[in-house]
C-alpha cells in the first residue's frame, strides 16, 4: 500500500515524522516536530541505515515491508546509538531474527549495554568496507558527532554519505523528502538550533569529521533528521563548518536580559537603541525569563556580538542568566564581541561576575559595563546607548 520513496534508484527513504513529541531529549521544545530518518538499501543483501523511535515501530515495519516483501533484511548499519534512532533494534532482530547488526567496537559495546544484545553482530573499524551486491558501504568513524561511537557510512555506489545526526535538523518533513521536494527555508534556523544545542560543544571532533570526509565525492547526504541534501550540499558544509568553529554565520547582536522588575530591561531596551540609532540592524532580544534557552543559544551561535544584562540576585547573578552562562562554557563558544550590564539594590555583583565570565571565554569586550543602582538614572542611560554604539562599530 506504502509507495516507496526513492533517494536514488536503490536506496529508499523510510524514516517517520514525530509531530507528538513536546520535547527532544525531554528538554528541547519542537515547535515543527522531528524527524527520525532511516534509509533501506535494496541489493542482493538487503540494508538499512539506523533505525527510529521505538514509538513508531509499526509504521516503520510497514515502509520496510513496501519495498522489501518477504524478503528478510540482511544487515542493520547503525551510526549512532541515542534511543531516536537505535530504539527499533529489538523490534527488528523480532521480524529479521536474522538481521546483523553492523558498528564499531564502541556501537556494540552500546547495543550490549542497552539492549542486551551480543549475538549476530559485526564490528567494523575505520575504512572497512562492506558489499551488498552492486552497492559497496565503507565506515568512517566520526567520533563524538553527536557521541563516541558515532560513524559515518558512505555508499560508494551511489555516492551517498548516511551521516547520522551530521547535518541533521529540527523540523518534520512536511511531503517531499530531499530538498529538490521542497522549500528549505523554515529549516535552516532550525539546523543552528539543532547544532548549537546538541553538537556545539564539539566543534573540534566535527572539524575533525569534515576534514576525512572531505575527500569523498559526496552527491546525497542522508542525515538522521531533517531533509535529504542533494542540491544545497554546499550551503549544509558550509554551515557545519563556520558552527564548528565557533564562526558567527552574521555580524548581528544578540542582547539576552534577565529582569525582575522592568529596571534592567530598560538598560537592555537603550542598549538596543543605541545599536539601531548606529546603524546595525540585525538586533536580537531575548528575556531569559521567557525565551527559550534552545533558541538563545541558537542565536549566540549566529550573530557576533552577544550582549548579556541582569541583575544582582542573592549576591549572585540572577539565576536565569547563570544558567544560560553555564550553557555557553559547556559549548565553549569562541570568538565574540561581548559587551554586558547590570544592575543592583544595595550590593553590586552581577557586572563584575559577568565581566569575569567574558574573561574566561577570552572574549573582547567592546566598552565599559553600565551598572545600575535600582533604577536608571541619566548616566547610565547614556552608557548603556554608547554600548550599543561602540558594539555597532565594531560589527
Ligand atoms: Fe538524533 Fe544524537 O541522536
Amino acid at each position: 500500500m506504502l509507495k516507496k520513496r526513492p533517494i536514488t534508484d536503490s536506496i529508499f527513504y523510510i524514516g517517520v515524522n514525530d509531530r507528538q513529541k513536546h520535547k527532544f531529549e525531554n528538554m528541547l521544545p519542537l515547535p515543527h516536530g522531528v524527524s527520525y530518518n532511516s534509509y533501506l538499501i535494496e541489493d542482493e543483501k538487503i540494508a538499512i541505515i539506523d533505525s527510529v523511535d521505538s514509538c513508531f515501530g509499526d509504521l516503520f515495519i510497514d515502509k520496510i515491508r513496501s519495498i522489501a516483501g518477504t524478503r528478510p533484511v540482511d544487515y542493520l548499519i547503525i551510526n549512532h546509538m541515542e534511543p531516536d534512532h537505535s530504539g527499533s533494534i529489538r523490534l527488528l532482530r523480532s521480524y529479521f531474527p536474522h538481521i546483523t547488526l553492523v558498528g564499531n567496537n564502541k556501537t556494540l559495546d552500546m547495543v550490549k549495554g542497552y539492549y542486551g544484545i551480543c549475538d549476530n553482530t559485526l564490528e567494523v573499524k575505520d575504512g572497512d568496507t562492506l558489499t551488498l551486491g552492486r552497492h559497496t558501504l565503507q565506515f568512517h568513524l566520526t567520533p563524538m558527532v553527536h557521541w563516541p561511537e558515532t560513524m559515518m557510512t558512505f555508499d560508494q555506489t551511489d555516492h551517498v554519505l548516511f551521516a547520522g545526526d551530521g547535518f541533521g535538523c529540527f523540523g518534520t518533513l512536511d511531503g517531499g523528502i530531499t530538498d529538490e521536494q521542497m522549500d528549505t527555508e523554515k529549516y535552516w534556523d532550525e539546523m543552528v538550533r539543532y547544532y548549537a544545542n546538541i553538537v556545539g560543544k564539539y566543534g573540534m571532533p566535527v572539524q575533525k569529521a569534515l576534514q576525512k570526509l572531505s575527500g569523498l565525492p559526496i552527491q546525497t547526504i542522508c542525515s538522521t533528521h531533517g531533509p535529504v541534501w542533494h542540491k544545497q550540499i554546499a550551503r549544509v558544509v558550509d554551515m557545519y563548518d563556520k558552527l564548528s568553529r565557533y564562526e558567527p554565520l552574521h555580524q548581528g547582536v544578540v542582547i539576552v536580559y534577565g529582569s525582575m522588575y522592568g529596571h534592567t530591561e530598560q538598560m537592555a531596551e537603550t542598549v538596543a537603541q543605541g545599536l539601531a540609532e548606529a546603524g546595525q540592524r540585525h538586533i536580537v532580544m531575548h528575556n531569559v525569563s521567557t525565551s527559550d534557552a534552545s533558541d538563545i543559544l541558537r542565536d549566540i551561535f549566529k550573530y557576533k556580538g552577544l550582549v548579556i544584562g541582569c541583575p544582582t540576585y542573592s549576591n549572585e547573578l540572577y539565576p536565569a542568566v547563570d544558567a544560560l552562562l553555564k550553557k555557553i562554557e559547556t559549548r565553549g563558544i569562541k570568538n565574540r564581541l561581548f559587551g554586558c550590564f547590570g544592575s543592583y539594590s544595595w550590593a553590586g555583583v552581577a557586572v563584575k561576575r559577568l565581566t569575569a565570565f567574558a574573561g574566561q571565554m577570552h572574549w573582547e569586550t567592546v566598552c565599559p559595563s553600565p551598572e545600575e543602582k535600582q533604577a536608571m538614572q541619566p548616566a547610565e542611560y547614556e552608557q548603556c546607548l554608547q554600548l550599543g554604539e561602540q558594539m555597532a562599530a565594531r560589527l
